[in-house]
């Protein structure tokens, strides 16, 4: 199957409709409901970029199912959305088949052979920042294409292999013209790939920016994807990709080799399965942390009237921070690749531990989070979240990632594509935890072929059966109070997909000790309010991008709400029957 020679004739032969989700103003300031998503009752893909909606959307109107318009999506992210559609890092896929049996693809990217906890740390033995985010050693072995390969062999259908690959080889090769936010993104990233000439040619005319409206061609990518649609898993683990990615590794002093690469094994692993208030939640397990930290608080919240205290009043302000502060302590005291160490999951998402757990919040009074106790970072917010659904009601959620924009900003010469700087996610030297957010636990140190820890949190709700949304989102720690929210969104507030997707978000993460506040997302009397409780609140830009599907409860239509704050966002299904 994966050296089929059947090629994408024409793109976009089959009709597609299409919606984006720049149209859909940034939120109902004045109270009038978001824009509608688009409709359908053949499928639907929903993602930060409209182009790859439609490759997407075009493997399902042939007839592929949901697994393999979202490997195609996932391709063509990787060659229209480069800040984080990536085949260069590594994510998770949350598969739901219609008869309600779940399933969950890891990627992530794993720590190189010679990996070990000290090193991210200089010659004096001091922890290095620069070496842990922005070096060769900040580099993971990649795993998307794997994740793929493995989706696709294991829950993809009749559709060839190569047909999912083929769009993003002509995307790369014949070129795109480049949205606005995109040639702004470019620019503003030039600076930074300076070092990387490879990346310079790549991604600029000779070091001069792009401009909105140009033709935007990337050959070296188009060959590399022409290796991976003609040999599948091994066009990218084995032979002449592996062998530039490994020679870029000795060129900049990188950990990475070509066994590495060769032993890169995507799993399949059990997700995370929660309740709350009749709804069932799957979601990812470790090495994210993301579906057990979300069961973990909504399991805390069901025990308080949510639709009572009303959307982002003071009340359901604090009670959700308190829910927070309780579960990103134990992310940061337990959470880490479980093929490596020992997680209390079943504890963790117990709904006897949220009990105990939910006695612990004041109704009225902030928590304290101890700052000599363990910190957490500041992390970027790029990385993507997209979901499919065919229709057959198969449900597909993806969030993959770079780590930050461009990743490392290293391209492999020769290759294309971007590498990412994941390793950032390992601690970054044992014992060293301080309050400029570092933690220096045992869980989650950079050993050889562990996964680093992610909140990436691609999941699907359901009731009674019957699948109710596709989400997930980028932002860092963010992620997972993001997808929190949604859910709340529609089970408490009986907020439309739209509604819940566009709704201000909040975050709070035990460590720094403050509630952060999308703008516009809060009243001044209950921002008043909760700093009388004692909470240090910071009202601030945009958090994730939640690119999802809802279904219409009364007409079974897959709704595609595309997020409107992600500028080149777009949903869209395949239009025939
Ligand atoms: O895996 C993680 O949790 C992070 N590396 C994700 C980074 C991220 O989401 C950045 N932007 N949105």
């Amino acid at each position: 199957m994966m050296n089929s020679t059947s090629r994408w004739i024409v793109p976009l032969l089959v009709a597609v409709t299409a919606c984006q989700g720049g149209e859909v103003p940034p939120r109902a300031e004045d109270g009038a409901p978001p824009t509608p998503g688009l409709r359908s009752q053949h499928g639907m893909v929903s993602s930060a970029n409209l182009i790859a909606s439609e490759v997407g959307a075009e493997v399902l109107a042939r007839g592929g199912n949901a697994v393999d318009a979202a490997i195609a999506t996932g391709l063509a992210l990787a060659v229209v959305h480069p800040t984080a559609g990536n085949i260069g890092g590594g994510g998770f896929m949350v598969i739901r088949s219609p008869d309600g049996s779940a399933t969950a693809i890891d990627f992530r990217e794993k720590a190189p052979l010679a990996a070990h906890p000290e090193m991210f740390t200089d010659e004096d033995g001091e922890y290095s920042f620069d070496i842990h985010h922005t070096s060769y050693f900040a580099v993971g072995v990649p795993g998307t294409v794997a994740g793929f390969a493995l989706a696709h062999e294991r829950y993809g259908s009749a559709t060839p292999w190569a047909d999912l690959v083929e769009p993003a080889v002509g995307l790369a090769g014949d070129g795109f013209t480049l949205s606005p936010a995109l040639a702004r993104s470019l620019a503003n990233v030039l600076p930074r790939m300076e070092p990387y000439p490879a990346s310079v040619a790549q991604f600029s005319k000779d070091g001069v920016p792009y401009e909105e409206g140009e033709l935007f061609r990337q050959p070296d990518l188009a060959r590399t994807l022409a290796r991976i649609r003609d040999q599948g898993h091994d066009g990218f683990y084995s032979g002449e990709t592996a062998r530039l990615l490994a020679e870029e590794m000795v060129r900049g002093g990188g950990m990475i080799t070509e066994e590495d690469l060769a032993r890169y094994q995507a799993q399949e692993r059990t997700p995370i399965h929660g309740t709350y208030r009749g709804y069932d939640l799957v979601s990812m397990p470790p090495p994210s942390s993301g579906g057990t930290a979300i069961v973990q608080m909504l399991n805390i919240l069901e025990g308080f009237d949510l639709t009572a205290l009303g959307h982002n009043s003071a009340a359901y302000v604090h009670h959700l921070t308190e829910a927070m502060r309780l579960a990103y302590r134990d992310r940061a005291q337990h959470l880490a690749d479980t093929d490596f160490v020992d997680v209390p999951l079943e504890r963790l998402t117990s709904k006897d531990y949220a009990d105990e757990l939910r006695d612990r919040i004041h109704a009225d009074q902030a928590g304290h989070s101890e700052p000599s106790q363990l910190a957490m970072a500041e992390e970027s917010t790029e990385t993507t979240h997209y979901s499919v659904v065919d229709r057959d009601g198969m449900a597909v959620s993806v969030t993959y990632t770079l780590e930050q924009g461009y990743g490392s900003k290293i391209t492999v010469p020769g290759a294309g594509f971007l590498l990412n700087n994941e390793m950032g996610d390992f601690n970054g030297k044992p014992g060293l935890t301080n309050d400029r957010g570092l933690i220096g636990t045992e869980a989650n140190l950079a050993r050889p072929e562990q996964r680093m820890l992610s909140s990436m949190s691609p999941s699907v709700l359901s009731r009674d059966g019957e699948l109710v949304a596709v989400i997930g989102t980028p932002g860092g720690r963010t992620i997972i109070n993001t997808v929190m929210q949604l859910v709340l969104n529609i089970v408490d507030h009986g907020m439309t997909i739209e509604e819940a997707v566009a709704a201000p978000r909040i975050h709070h993460q035990w460590l720094p000790n403050n509630v952060r506040i999308e703008e516009g997302g809060i009243s001044d009397r209950d921002l008043a309010a909760l700093e009388a409780m004692g909470h240090e609140v910071q009202v601030r830009g945009s958090q994730g991008r939640a690119s999802s599907i809802g279904v219409d409860p009364e007409t079974g239509e897959f709704i595609g709400a595309p997020d409107p704050r992600s500028p080149d966002g777009g949903a869209a299904a395949p239009s025939g029957s």
